[in-house]
């Protein structure tokens, strides 16, 4: 691969709207061949793809991997201990030899300068698996979730309720591509980074709220969308940030606020009865199992599509 003319995934920016919705598009095609027990789709055959993983992870993991896997490929996982990076071994090095090996990398890391630092030495494709600051795959997944369930993002209002962390990041990003209305509501201090808000709202693309209020942001949602109250590398601050988020819960009378229409998501692990209570996560409108299988099926994509293929 010619270095500047391989394709990253790092942040959902970094592709265009149509070849975002190319990529869900292709995303539901693999979906259903391999859901009808199809397995002759192998584009991956011979290829094989580094996994690395600073952070614990069961989503992330076993849907690249098997997700690799299903169409032809091998994927080496490679966990905090293995390659420590930037600690046994600086990350540039760490780049250099694995795209010797691997036709992909995948890294979940906590700086996200780490990332931009592995995809610049790498030779191969780098996909991200998530950072402190972003979180593109689950997005591109959620995205091709709603589209699943009601037909199509453009147009819907999808709410977050909770930390303005990673998530919300992509969510912003991907608002600066594709036209939805995006509503965060935040306790005051747990807003999202100033500057991925400014590029959502210059772009001029999509309705982007932040708030305080989540009574009043939930009004009307298609989505309710939850994430935990502290990330990981957060979790000394687990319960100073219950006592913050205290009224950030989705509970059933919020679900009730956003009104019958609204389904639950959250990209998962939830711990329940802090930021979702166990009803509003049981309930018959709560997608957050689709929408964790739709990992699978929208990195899968992903990788076609980074790979060229
Ligand atoms: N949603 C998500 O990324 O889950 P994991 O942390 O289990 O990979
Ligand atoms: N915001 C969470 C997402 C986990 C998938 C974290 O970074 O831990």
């Amino acid at each position: 691969t010619e270095k500047g003319e391989k394709k990253d995934f790092l942040h959902i920016s970094d592709f265009d709207k149509s070849t975002i919705l190319k990529i869900l598009d292709r995303a539901i095609e693999i979906e259903a061949q391999l859901k009808s027990g199809d397995r002759s789709f192998t584009p991956f055959k011979g290829k094989t793809m580094a996994m690395i993983f600073a952070k614990p992870s069961m989503r992330t993991r076993v849907s690249f991997e098997t997700g690799f896997f299903l169409l032809g490929g091998h994927a080496i996982y490679l966990g905090p201990d293995d390659i420590q990076m930037g600690k046994r071994e600086e990350t540039r090095d760490v780049a250099r030899v694995l795209s010797r090996y691997n036709d992909i990398i995948m890294a979940r890391v906590f700086a996200h300068q780490d990332i931009l630092n592995l995809a610049k030495f790498s030779t191969v494709p780098v996909i991200n698996g998530l950072t402190d600051y972003n979180h593109p795959c689950q997005i591109m997944a959620d995205a091709l979730t709603i589209i699943e369930h009601i037909g199509r993002l453009e147009g819907t209002k999808v709410v977050y309720v909770g930390d303005g962390n990673n998530i919300v990041h992509s969510w912003l990003l991907l608002a600066s591509v594709v036209p939805f209305h995006f509503v965060c509501a935040c306790p005051k201090g747990f807003e999202p980074d100033k500057e991925a808000v400014d590029k959502a709202q210059k772009a001029g693309i999509s309705k982007i709220e932040i708030t305080n209020d989540p009574k009043e942001a939930v009004k009307d949602a298609d989505v309710v969308y939850s994430d935990v109250w502290a990330s990981m590398g957060q979790k000394e601050e687990a319960s100073y940030r219950r006592q913050v988020f205290q009224g950030f819960q989705i509970d059933e009378a919020l679900m009730k606020i956003a009104g019958p229409k609204a389904y639950f998501m959250h990209c998962l692990p939830a711990e329940r009865g802090v930021e979702v209570t166990d009803s509003v996560i049981e309930a018959p409108n709560s997608i957050v199992f689709p929408q964790a299988e739709n990992r699978m099926h929208a990195q899968n994509a992903i990788m076609l599509h980074v790979l060229g293929l």
